[in-house]
């Protein structure tokens, strides 16, 4: 398998007894997955763009969270509706989305 060219991170809640709890996971988050797993099927991208569900990021109150790597940018309270966005603008075009980036 190549690395992927982008890994984006989405905190779920996931916690290690495998129950998904938390700020994140009750905002939408795991809809947030599927849509991004949506756009990569859509833009044609598999493995060049790559998600992962997580457990807290400790910043429950900034969330829901996406990571995106290799940049390591922290978007904080994504909804579904901003999926598409960071897919035109980063993942696309190399262009952080602002209004979204924790700093
Ligand atoms: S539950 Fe997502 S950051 Fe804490």
């Amino acid at each position: 398998m190549q690395k992927p060219k982008y890994h984006l991170f989405v905190c779920t809640s996931s916690r290690i007894n495998g129950m998904q709890k938390g700020y994140c996971f009750s905002n939408d988050s795991v809809k947030i997955v599927n849509k991004i797993m949506e756009e990569i099927e859509d833009r044609d991208l598999e493995g060049e763009v790559m998600v992962t569900n997580t457990g807290c990021f400790g910043i429950c109150n900034r969330g829901p969270i996406v990571v995106v790597y290799p940049e390591g940018v922290w978007y904080g309270a994504v909804t579904v509706n901003d999926v598409e966005e960071i897919f035109d603008s980063h993942i696309e075009n190399g262009q952080k989305v602002e209004r979204l980036e924790i700093k």
